[in-house]
């Protein structure tokens, strides 16, 4: 299993769009995939599940918001099984392809409350590491993902909310990866150094305390992924191409796959349940991009 966290700090770059593609067209290409929505705005949740479905039948009590719940309430061990459900939308499409499945465990517009609680376990906002709860409370997710229910998955992909509170560093904490989407200009690449440096603060800390190695982490930067790229007839346009080379001065490796701006692909993102890269009549050259783009990150996971 490979754990990968999609996250930037700056909102709006395309994270969930990258998240829900990529999770389906692996799936579509016979992996089997689990994609769990870390961010309150739970815009993956509604990538595939509707709305009202979400109201009336796992506000309550099936989503993300309630198994932490029980995380701060237990001893920090918490299963994560009866959270998990199979959208029937895309994987009607995706078995007509083979045996893949791409399943989720949804989001919920209330996890914003468990970031203040979980800040509160942990005796304030500054997260103290001499608290008994940092280490169970930082595993959460990595320990739920170890339990023999989620073996079956190939990739895990976890969309996180553009910040770095405690719902995130579980993600973080959880996961072998991180990519980062990003539109290739100014402030978004800002934002690139900056999250590199928390998440080697984030692994530095934990692994202070993590003083059992089985326990320590090490996640790396799988690259950043360009999107809402926009083409001359001859590549990006110029204005582009200085931000697309930022990641080279800094040392963070890229994908070269870019996926480019396209609204008429992507306003109606998730209307339908079925991202752009299986939807029948999206355009050919905007899938293409999603499709090298997932071929690129399987050779990037499995060299
Ligand atoms: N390549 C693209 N071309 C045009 N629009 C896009 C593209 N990718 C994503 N979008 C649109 O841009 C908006 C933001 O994308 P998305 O929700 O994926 O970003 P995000 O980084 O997850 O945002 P947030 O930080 O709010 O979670 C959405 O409306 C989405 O449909
Ligand atoms: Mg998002």
């Amino acid at each position: 299993m490979t754990v990968v966290s999609v996250i930037n700090y700056k909102g709006g770059v395309g994270k969930t769009t990258i998240t829900a593609n990529l999770g389906a067209e692996l799936a579509h290409r016979g992996y089997r995939v689990l994609l769990i929505d870390l961010d309150p705005q739970a815009s993956l949740t509604f990538s595939f599940l509707d709305p009202t479905m979400w109201e009336r039948e796992l506000a309550d009590d099936r989503t993300i918001l309630q198994w932490f719940g029980n995380v701060l309430d237990g001893d920090g061990a918490a299963s994560l099984d009866r959270y998990v459900l199979t959208p029937s939308t895309v994987n009607e499409v995706i078995t007509q392809n083979g045996d893949g499945r791409l399943d989720l465990v949804p989001s919920h517009l209330m996890l914003t409350d468990a970031d203040l609680d979980f800040a509160a376990n942990l005796g304030g906002s500054r997260f103290q590491h001499g608290s008994p709860r940092y280490l169970p409370l930082h595993r959460a997710l990595a320990d739920a993902l170890a339990a023999p229910a989620f073996s079956e998955y190939q990739v895990v992909l976890i969309d996180c909310p553009p910040n770095f509170t405690m719902v995130t560093r579980t993600g973080i904490v959880a996961s072998d990866h991180i990519l980062i989407p990003a539109r290739p200009d100014y402030l978004s690449t800002l934002g690139i150094d900056y999250l590199r440096k928390k998440v080697s603060e984030l692994v530095t800390d934990y692994n202070k305390v993590a003083t059992d190695g089985a326990d320590q982490i090490s996640p790396q930067i799988l690259g950043i992924v360009f999107t809402m790229v926009q083409y001359t007839g001859h590549g990006p346009l110029l204005a582009l191409r200085n931000f697309i080379g930022h990641p080279a001065t800094i040392e963070i490796p890229r994908f070269q796959q870019m996926i480019r701006d396209s609204k008429t692909v992507f306003a109606g993102a998730g209307e339908q349940g079925l991202p752009a890269v299986l939807m029948p009549d999206a355009n050919p050259n905007v899938q293409y991009e999603l499709q090298q783009l997932a071929s690129e990150f399987l050779a990037k996971i499995r060299p």
